[in-house]
């Protein structure tokens, strides 16, 4: 996609954080936007930065999960511009940190339903519309270098997220006949909200294996806020989307970042793989994208209980508890 001029963006979680930097860089790049969010306060401060820069902007509340609100703001979208979005960008989601074996169904049920059936319910609104509109657009989903391999302490992020680099790469091989691209947007840590996250689950789904406190989510947001800017996430977006890149690595040197990240899931494959993979553990030498100033924010961060589980679960060995 080369040509943004006029061209209608929705973007799911334009309030905050990732998105808000990806709807900042295509409005000033010529689009019209929409921006879908479930937390107003956040679609309020998005929508005052677009009416002070004089931009075309417009909002919609909604709940990602819901396919029925999905329904509504495609008919919606439809009803203010005549058309469905040329531009679609699924980037809405959340995260909680615990280990594998504290989850509870409704940690799945949350993270998942959010991070998977969120872009899922997207791709099944829009896509049709799109095709059935002409539309020679692009859809692009926020995934994450999370979802390239496990992780013990972020076991439904990490399974959300691999799975939607997987449609990604099923809806790009679709969608190619249509004139349709696909790019699925893969970051390592940004400064975005997303500490915040947990202020979005919902009441039916509280019950976590997790510990959590104000103390341990001060931790995240001080691990994101050494995370890349949000509008470097939206310029590495467009930049993806004008040369048609499938899985956006948004940093130097993507082939070799992601075959490292890869070689884990490939040494997997043998013994001699696993004791090569159980080596570079013992000497702390992971193949991602951390630095060390993330990881030494990550140690103070377990020092508050960040990725711990909740004390009460004692079948759970005591040093993963808090
Ligand atoms: P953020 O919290 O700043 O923004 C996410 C937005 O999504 C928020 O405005 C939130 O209200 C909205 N949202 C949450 N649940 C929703 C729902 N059910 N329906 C509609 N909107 C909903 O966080 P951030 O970091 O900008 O997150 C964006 C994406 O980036 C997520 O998919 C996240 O998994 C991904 N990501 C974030 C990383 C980070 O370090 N912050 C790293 C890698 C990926």
């Amino acid at each position: 996609m080369k040509e943004f001029k006029d061209k209608l963006a929705l973007i799911t979680g334009g309030g905050s954080g990732a998105g808000f930097g990806q709807a900042q860089i295509l409005s000033e790049a010529g689009c019209r936007v929409v921006l879908a969010d479930i937390r107003q306060d956040h679609l309020d401060q998005a929508m005052a930065h677009f009416r002070a820069a004089g931009a075309e902007a417009r909002a919609i509340r909604m709940d990602i999960t819901d396919r029925e609100d999905y329904r509504k703001a495609a008919q919606q979208v439809e009803a203010w511009y005549g058309s469905c979005p040329d531009i679609l960008v699924l980037t809405a989601g959340v995260n909680a940190f615990g280990p594998a074996e504290a989850s509870t169904f409704e940690d799945f049920d949350w993270i998942i339903n959010v991070n998977l059936f969120g872009v899922i319910n997207g791709l099944v609104t829009f896509v049709p519309r799109m095709i059935q509109a002409g539309k020679q657009g692009h859809i692009v989903v926020t995934g994450s270098l999370g979802g390239l391999g496990g992780c013990p302490t972020t076991a439904p992020y990490s399974a959300s997220k691999a799975a939607v680099i997987n449609l990604c790469e099923s809806y790009y091989e679709a969608l190619k006949p249509y004139g349709i691209g696909v790019t699925c947007f893969c970051p390592g840590n940004m400064n975005t909200n997303i500490h915040e996250a947990t202020m979005t689950r919902p009441e039916n789904l509280r019950n976590t294996g997790y510990y959590e406190s104000a103390d341990s989510i001060e931790m995240y947001r001080r691990h994101n806020i050494l995370g890349m800017d949000i509008r470097e996430v939206g310029e590495r977006t467009k930049k993806a989307m004008e040369e048609g890149v499938v899985l956006c690595i948004p940093y130097d040197e993507p082939e070799k970042m992601c075959a490292d990240i890869l070689q884990e899931t490939v040494d997997y494959c043998t013994a001699e793989g696993i004791r090569r993979k159980e080596e570079r553990d013992r000497s702390g030498s992971k193949n991602n994208s951390q630095d060390a100033a993330e990881l030494k924010s990550l140690a103070d961060a377990r020092a508050v209980g960040f990725a711990a589980a909740k004390k009460d679960l004692s079948w759970i060995a005591e040093e993963k508890r808090f």
